[in-house]
């Protein structure tokens, strides 16, 4: 089963989202061997949950507190609520934009996964780090700090270089491979790890073919129906 997930960011309102949908629709239903995960805006998340298609919803972000004087956050205590079943936690965004540390970032896990939510845990170095040759030692403590949850089969690791992200510039198969080996040891467990940087559906089968990568985090081409479809015609 390969999975393909959708990250639009901050795009998409509920018309552009329900529009999204009905074309994915118009193409039929999704292939067996794939599994489809979308990660809306908020304010897209229940539009985008009746979808009739199977493409399971997840929430970009959360907060880990149960509810609180935090002005404009989410707690990630209601997801599951609304049947919100999946999130994102520690995406380049996040840590470089948003300034969320790894103490943070483990606090969204934990309850995450406490709740049972299909945690993707994003990891990745800098350009920077890449130069140095740091990319193994940037993904051990990006990874490390996770501790005991490592081991919870709801967390799914995503590599995503953080020079690849909305680049045009993917890292190469042998990359994403070595990666994920280096994920997998890191977790000490056949752990699945999700590609995600510049992928398209020109792209997204030459990361197939040593079985070390069983999924993508898409995010350009997951926001048009064309090519999502394309993506998954491309994997199935
Ligand atoms: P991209 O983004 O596919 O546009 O490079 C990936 C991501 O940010 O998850």
């Amino acid at each position: 089963m390969t999975i393909i997930a959708g990250n639009w960011k901050m795009n998409h309102d509920p018309d552009s989202s329900l529009a999204f949908f009905e074309k994915l629709k118009s193409y039929g239903s999704i292939p067996d061997n794939v599994k489809t995960v979308i990660f809306p805006t908020f304010l897209c998340l229940s539009s985008a949950q009746n979808n009739l298609l199977g493409v399971e919803i997840g929430a970009q972000n959360g907060n880990p507190e149960k509810s609180g004087a935090l002005t404009g956050e989410v707690s990630i205590f209601d997801f599951p609520k609304i049947n919100v079943n999946w999130l994102l936690v520690g995406h380049s965004e996040r840590r470089h934009v948003f300034k969320e540390g790894s103490e943070f970032l483990k606090k969204k896990v934990e309850t995450a996964l406490s709740l049972g939510i299909k945690t993707v845990y994003c990891v990745g170095e800098t350009i920077e780090d890449k130069e140095k040759g740091l990319t193994g030692e940037v993904l051990k403590k990006q990874i490390s700090y996770l501790g005991d949850f490592l081991s919870d089969e709801n967390l799914t690791i995503a590599y995503e270089p953080v020079w690849a992200i909305g680049s045009g510039m993917p890292a190469g198969s042998k990359d994403a491979d070595e990666a994920s080996l280096l994920c997998k040891d890191f977790c000490k467990r056949d752990i699945d790890v999700l590609y995600g940087g510049s992928v398209n559906s020109h792209n997204v089968s030459n990361y197939l073919n040593s079985g070390l990568i069983s999924g993508f985090l898409i995010g350009g081409a997951s926001l048009n129906a064309d090519s999502y479809r394309a993506l998954i015609d491309a994997v199935a």
